[in-house]
């Protein structure tokens, strides 16, 4: 195992000792520690470490290197297909969490909860403040990538009697239209259709600052952003930029291009800004499903020769 956010590794090596599987983790992930200590390692469980070209091409003995989480951008994939090596995720153990995070996000800058939250903790009392807030009914929600989480976001936005719009060039609108999500295949015309926008696509070399100035420049002045996908989706000096020259309304960010960030982001600054630091996927329930089918796909792999989710 490379790294871990978690408290501990009790679980992983629960499985891992029921498949029979020899278990180490690493002391840090800089490159050459992962590079001495995965050289000889059948598998590597990865959370947030860099998998670089580099480390792939030292790793001797590798057979599948498993993403305890969804993104895999932080693997090289096309490195590790050139070696032989599978790659495979978890995709299926928090939809819930991350569509509910979602939704909570765009709902408490809709209302202005988090702004008029800190103005009643220094003492002003002033129902004022909340005046802006737009009417939800009626307004178009889009949809940037509309997958499984996509998909459990758009249930949520049509309980509050928004229409719910997406944009995704690998989904069809018969898949689309189960999920009532209108299927819009003009980027710019999406863009420039939204009340407001919710990312929900991988992070790639295609998507990469895909929400950059020249499409926020398409968007409605009253535009509400909300990335709980990747933070590097979306260039953030010009989204701060379109925030401070009030080209867009507000941001709900649970993702940033560098996490953790060196310092205090300049966009938390702003008050139509809500930032939370990368939590959305976690819950009591779903930290520990992933944790388990994580360490299960490595044994199986190990084991049987074929992980469930294979990316590569
Ligand atoms: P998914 O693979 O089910 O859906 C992604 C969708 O994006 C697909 O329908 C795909 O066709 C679409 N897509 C790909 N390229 C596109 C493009 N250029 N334009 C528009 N759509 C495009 O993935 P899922 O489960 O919905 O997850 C989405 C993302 O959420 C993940 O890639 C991951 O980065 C992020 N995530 C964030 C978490 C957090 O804690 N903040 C937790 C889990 C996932």
């Amino acid at each position: 195992m490379t790294d871990t956010i978690f408290p501990d590794t009790a679980l992983e090596e629960g499985v891992f000792k029921k498949e029979g599987v020899e278990f180490n983790i690493s002391p840090s992930h800089d490159l050459e520690t992962l590079a001495e200590l995965g050289k000889d390692a059948d598998a590597l469980l990865v959370v947030y470490a860099k998998i670089s070209a580099e480390l792939i091409h030292k790793l001797n003995n590798c057979k599948v290197i498993v993403k305890a989480g969804i993104g895999y951008n932080n693997i090289d994939v096309k490195a590790a297909s050139e070696k032989g090596i599978i790659v495979a995720n978890v995709p299926d153990y928090c939809q819930d969490e991350v569509a509910d995070h979602t939704f909570g996000m765009f709902l408490a800058l809709a209302r202005k909860i988090c702004h008029l939250d800190s103005q009643v903790a220094k003492g002003t009392w002033d129902a004022n403040q909340g005046k802006d807030a737009p009417r939800l009914r009626g307004k178009k929600f889009g949809l940037l990538g509309c997958g499984a989480i996509g998909q459990q976001v758009a249930l949520r936005a049509r309980a509050f009697g928004l229409d719910v719009v997406g944009y995704d060039p690998y989904s069809s609108s018969e898949l689309l239209s189960k999920h009532h999500i209108d299927k819009i295949d003009d980027l710019e015309e999406f863009l420039h259709d939204v009340d407001y926008l919710s990312l929900h696509l991988p992070l790639t070399e295609e998507t990469r600052h895909i929400i950059d100035k020249s499409s926020l420049e398409k968007m409605k002045e009253s535009a509400l952003i909300i990335n709980t996908s990747r933070g590097g989706l979306v260039q953030e000096n010009d989204l701060y930029a379109a925030l401070i020259e009030k080209r867009v309304a507000g941001a709900a960010l649970d993702v940033l291009e560098f996490e953790p960030p060196r310092s205090a982001p300049e966009l938390s600054s702003l008050s139509n800004v809500i930032i939370t630091p990368h939590t959305a996927f976690l819950s009591q329930d779903s930290v520990s499903e992933l944790r388990t089918k994580a360490s299960q796909e490595v044994a199986k792999t190990i084991n049987h020769g074929t992980p469930k989710n294979r990316v590569n």
